[in-house]
């Protein structure tokens, strides 16, 4: 008898610490916050577009997604991506990849993503990966979801539909890490100061989050670039004192993130009527985990859970390698991506964070925003 109780009992505890995981790394369900979401984006977002592409840059094998339920599907983590839990807790599941044919029809209802690994907002940004959509096609990608919508709900109806969407957009790293920080196979590193870059990207972004607005979205989440400098790839390249990130890289990032926020700034200054844009200090809540790593769980920020070389982070995580056993405690997965415990705080800062976190206010009050 004893001993069939404490059989009993050990499933309990397995049962429940499986739950509390879960609950712990996904938040919890939330009440639907907005019509739908529209993630625009690198691989910190991706869920599955570069399946369908001819490139190199693709997470469809194992070990990506080995904490994902279900299993590797494109997306560039352990587990979830930032988009993903922002959806958690946005009460909105994580929308399909625009590249799967099976993107169509009441499918669309919920948003789409058009996310791709390697894009960038400058068009030959990440090219050497192959194919790719860069914020242009996406943008382009995203009109062929409208025509969708068109044939499916009244002018008058699509409008509301859109103004109570939100759409995230995550760019920038590859512009830097896949373009200005690779001079050997591209020219822009000698061309552009590191502000003449930053200018150049931010011109191209505005132009095109304006497009978006044209086409009746209103509600923006605009993320900074994080601390690339000290990200496993660029600790690996052995510019950086053992411990320290690539101080000169991070720096070049000031621009672009100060300029984004400034531009956040002018388009909620009245430029764009009846919507609301918000900056994501991607930068700032990154660089906390990595200053103060326990405070979140973290043991180890200098190194990939999955990959090869120098930090783990020299090659990719491949095919069938086995990654680390413990990844909770790794703020980064791969030698690119952070873990699904980094997207974690990343997403939870973005949608309940400070001022500091989100600006001028933050996701969860985006969504509840009238306009
Ligand atoms: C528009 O929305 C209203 C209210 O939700 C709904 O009753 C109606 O069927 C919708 N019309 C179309 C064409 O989608």
């Amino acid at each position: 008898m004893v001993n069939k109780y404490e059989h009993i009992w050990r499933f309990t505890v397995v049962v429940v610490v499986a739950c509390c995981r879960w609950k712990v790394v996904v938040g919890q369900q939330q009440p639907r916050q907005a019509s739908a979401i529209w993630v625009m984006g690198d691989s910190l977002v991706d869920n599955g577009n570069n399946n369908f592409l001819r490139s190199v840059a693709r997470s469809d094998y194992y070990p990506y997604g080995c904490d994902y339920y279900r299993g590797p599907t494109g997306r560039f983590s352990n587990g979830r991506t930032f988009s993903d839990i922002l959806g958690d807790w946005l009460g909105v599941p994580a929308p399909p990849p625009f590249s799967d044919p099976r993107t169509a029809g009441n499918r669309i209802l919920g948003g789409v993503n058009y996310a791709s690994a390697a894009g960038g907002i400058l068009d030959q940004s990440g090219q050497h990966y192959g194919d790719r959509y860069p914020l242009n096609q996406q943008i382009l990608n995203f009109e062929t979801t409208l025509g969708q919508l068109r044939t499916m709900m009244s002018p008058a109806n699509l409008t509301q539909f859109l103004l109570n969407s939100i759409v995230v957009m995550v760019f920038g790293s590859n512009d830097y890490i896949n373009n200005y920080l690779l001079p050997t196979l591209y020219p822009t590193r000698n061309l552009y100061t590191p502000e003449a870059f930053a200018n150049l990207l931010l011109s191209r972004y505005a132009r095109q989050v304006h497009t978006l607005y044209s086409l009746g979205l209103r509600k923006f989440f605009l993320p900074g670039v994080g601390p690339l400098g000290c990200i496993p790839n660029q600790l690996a390249t052995g510019q950086a004192p053992p411990g320290r990130c690539v101080d000169s890289v991070n720096q070049m990032l000031g621009p672009f993130n100060e300029g984004l926020k400034r531009l956040v700034g002018q388009f909620n200054g009245g430029s764009h009527p009846g919507a609301m844009f918000v900056y994501g200090n991607t930068y700032g809540v990154f660089g906390d985990i990595l200053n103060n790593p326990a405070r979140y769980g973290f043991t180890v920020r200098d190194r990939a859970c999955c990959g090869v070389g120098r930090n783990l982070g020299q090659i990719t995580c491949l095919p069938l390698a086995t990654p680390c056993f413990i990844r909770d405690q790794y703020v980064f997965w791969d030698a690119f991506h952070p873990s699904q415990a980094a997207n974690a705080v990343l997403a939870q800062r973005a949608y309940s964070g400070s001022t500091t976190d989100s600006f001028p206010i933050n996701v969860q009050q985006l969504a509840q925003i009238k306009l």
